[in-house]
Parts: structure tokens; sequence; C-alpha cells
């Protein structure tokens, strides 16, 4: 079987690495001799993480989807626009494509599965979520005798490497962010990982598998790290919560809800104490009950791990042509974002009157929000005082309406920070 590969960076580096290095153990399971025989750059003479001595590079990558002697065409150099006519030009040659785009595949999925599906090839994309966690065919797979009540996850390692470094090291945000630049983890934009746009990527291509509809990137509703405060990551600890930035979908009447938004969790649940650059998927089957994935989210090596396993699919005709698990590419209502139940932390910064946090209580109760737990710190000479608030389960609607009142008090400092808080068990 002979591969061309689009893109030798990062993900393509690690997918000649360990083909090599695993050559024995993937024929044994395979049967096949897998080549690598073409490989397209932007530069010929940039440097590599893998030896290319075997491979013919160019920097034309169309010469690669056009090239007739080529079975599967390995789309690793992410973006929409040239990665997308490279694509359907591959998938028109009848030819098997394998992505580890994101990005592509959760803004054009449905029309990029549907070609492939009527060229007959497959359009396979594993390492598109959570790197090297298998999570699309535990979904396709080993869940499949399950109605899908629940997906949640940490989807970004970037994001929750920061949000680790901030609680563990007191570490600045900007900072942290340029480690997970240098270490290869961030995308090209780093905006996408801190602003929440890779996670809501990656979680509606989860949702979709899991509930079985079309790709609804746009439905989304997403909310990124970047106002997450060293203030927010202590007053979590002390509350005994973790804020990680989690992906959630699930079906509420009918309705699928997907958001991304920072999450405080309780320090005693699983996914709290995922750290560092790793991933994790909480998924909730009506049979199985609750079931964790866990696993490096990004790496050259760990990312080439699912690469491969959908190369290996495509070999032993393990993986059928509708990838979304459903005959048909159906829509399934959205519930609106701004519409939901949940407990929230609430942080003010107030001046420290007496009543200031009465009144704050007060505008609450009359909204029928009660508070969970309260913590208060005076922070400074101008008399300044952080509140932290837990709410119970009350709806968006009711809190924002709360909110709107309290923020009118002249003794509210700055806008109030609302985070949603989820316990998962
Ligand atoms: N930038 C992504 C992350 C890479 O940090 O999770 C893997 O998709």
């Amino acid at each position: 079987m002979n591969i061309g590969i689009l893109g030798l960076g990062t993900v393509g580096g690690g997918v000649v690495n360990v083909l090599s290095k695993n050559e024995n153990e993937i024929f044994a399971r395979t049967g096949e001799q897998i080549n690598v025989t073409h490989g397209a750059v932007k530069s010929i003479s940039e440097p590599r993480i893998c030896a290319d001595g075997n491979i013919n590079i160019t920097e034309d990558a169309f010469e690669i989807v056009n090239n007739p002697t080529i079975d599967v065409v390995l789309e690793l150099i992410g973006g929409t626009t040239i990665a997308k006519e490279l694509v359907i030009a591959a998938i028109n040659n009848n030819k098997h494509v394998i992505t580890a785009n994101k990005a592509l595949i959760a803004t054009h999925g449905n029309e990029l599965l549907t070609l492939a599906k009527e060229k007959n090839v497959h359009l396979l994309f594993e390492a598109a979520v959570a790197g090297g966690i298998p999570i699309l065919k535990s979904l396709e797979q080993g869940l499949s005798a399950n109605k899908i009540e629940l997906v949640a996850g940490i989807i970004n390692g970037t994001g929750n490497f920061i949000l680790t470094e901030m609680r563990d090291k007191g570490r600045d945000f900007a900072d942290v962010l340029k480690e997970a630049q240098d270490l290869g983890y961030a995308e090209a934009d780093p905006t996408f990982d801190v602003e929440g746009i890779d996670a809501a990527h990656k979680l509606a291509i989860l949702a979709s598998i899991a509930f079985g509809c079309e790709l609804q990137m746009d439905k989304v509703s997403t909310q990124g790290i970047s106002q997450i405060s060293g203030e927010d990551v202590a007053f979590a600890t002390e509350l005994n919560y973790s804020i990680k930035h989690l992906g959630i979908a699930k079906k509420v009447n009918g309705e699928l809800q997907m958001r991304v938004h920072p999450t405080l969790i309780p320090k005693t649940q699983l996914l709290a104490n995922v750290d560092g650059v790793m991933n994790a998927v909480l998924v909730k089957g009506n049979a199985v009950g609750p079931t964790l994935y866990y696993g490096a989210g990004a790496g050259d090596e760990a990312t080439a791990s699912a690469v491969i396993a959908d190369l290996v699919d495509i070999i032993k005709e393990t993986v059928s042509h509708d990838v979304l698990g459903w005959k048909a590419l159906t829509e399934i209502p959205n519930c609106d974002p701004d519409n939901i139940d949940s407990v929230f932390y609430l942080r003010l910064l107030a001046t420290d009157k007496p009543g200031a946090l009465a009144d704050i209580t007060t505008t609450l109760a009359k909204h029928n929000i009660s508070v969970e737990s309260v913590i208060q710190k005076q922070i400074d000479a101008q008399n300044n005082a952080h509140i932290a608030i837990i709410t119970n389960r009350v709806s968006t609607a009711s809190l924002n309406t709360a909110i709107t009142e309290i923020q009118s008090h002249e003794f509210i400092q700055e806008d109030v920070k609302i985070i949603h808080v989820e316990n998962l068990d």
C-alpha cells in the first residue's frame, strides 16, 4: 500500500517514525507492507523530525493527490482552505483520505463525507479528536450498543496545560501559553486553543458521532479560558474544585446541547485530576454507564498512533463508509445555550462596606438563587474585597437577570465573573 503524506511536520513526521519503529507489529496485524512513497512539505530545506531518505519530497501537494500510484493520502497540514481542496481532489481521484484536521472536519465534514461516500472511499479522522485517544473508534465500535447520554471532555491539551501550571505553580497565563507553543502543543493560531475554538471543533465531531447527527460546528456555544485569572484558580482550589476547560455534549428533551467553557469540577472527580497536556473524555452510555478515556491529546507519536490506526482500519476493511455511524445524516434541534440549568461560580470585586454581601445575596434570593458556599477576601488598600460564590442549580436566564441587577450596585467594581460548575458523577 502506497501512502502520500501532506505535511511532514509534527504529526506527519510522527507517522513516518511510528511506521518505521513499529513496522513488524503493524505488518503482523495487517499483512500489508505500508510504504510512505511521497511527502509534501512547505519547504524542502526545512528540518524534519523523521528520516525522509526513501520518500519523494515535493513542495507541490497536488502532485501527491493526483499521483495514480498512491492509495491513501494523509492530510496533515491543517487549515480549511488548501487542505480542503487537496482532500476533495484526493477523494475525486478515488483515494482514501485520513486527516488529523479537526477544523476541516468540523466545518466541512458533512460535504466531504458525502463526497467520500459517493466515491466509495474512506475519509477517516480519529486523530482529529483528543490526539492519541481512540475516542471515535470507542464511540463507533465499543459503545455501539448504547444510547449515548453525555460526552464531556478535556479536549484541548494546551488549555489544560495552561490551567494546570497556573494552579500548581502560580504561573502567568501568557508565560505558560508561550511554553505550550514552544513544546508544539498549540495550534498555529493559539487563540484557537485559548478561546475554545479547537475544543469546539472536536466537540462538534464527538457530538456528531455520539448522537448520530450532522456536524453542527456553528451550534457549539464557545467560551475560552483567557478570562480565567489567578484569583479564580486560587478560589476554585479553596472551594475544593479544579478549573478545567470542558467540552460538553448531551441531549436534553430531544435537543442537542453543545458547549465549551471553563468549568469548576469537584476535585474528587477523575476529570478534575487530568492535568498538563493530557486529555480525557467521559462518555455515559445508557447500558454501560460512565466510561472514561485518558491519554495524550497532542504530540507527534501520540497523534500518529491515531492516524495509523485509521490506516490499519482501511487495510483490514474494518470501517464502514457511514463513518458517523448512521445511514443518513440527520439534524437534531439545538437547545438555546442561554436557556440551560447549571450551578455557577460567581466572583465579584466589591467595596468592602457593611451590607454589600447582604445586598448581593438578597438580589440572588429575589431570583430564587441560593448560595451554597461563599468566600470573601479583603485584598487591597482601597478596601475592595474579592467574593466567590457557588450557587445552587439555576437557569442561565434567571442568573443573568440577577447578575445585571447586582452589577448595577455602586459597590461592584468590575464585571461579575461567571463560570459553570459541573458535577459529572
Ligand atoms: N492544539 C491542540 C491541543 C493540538 O492543544 O489540544 C491537538 O489537537
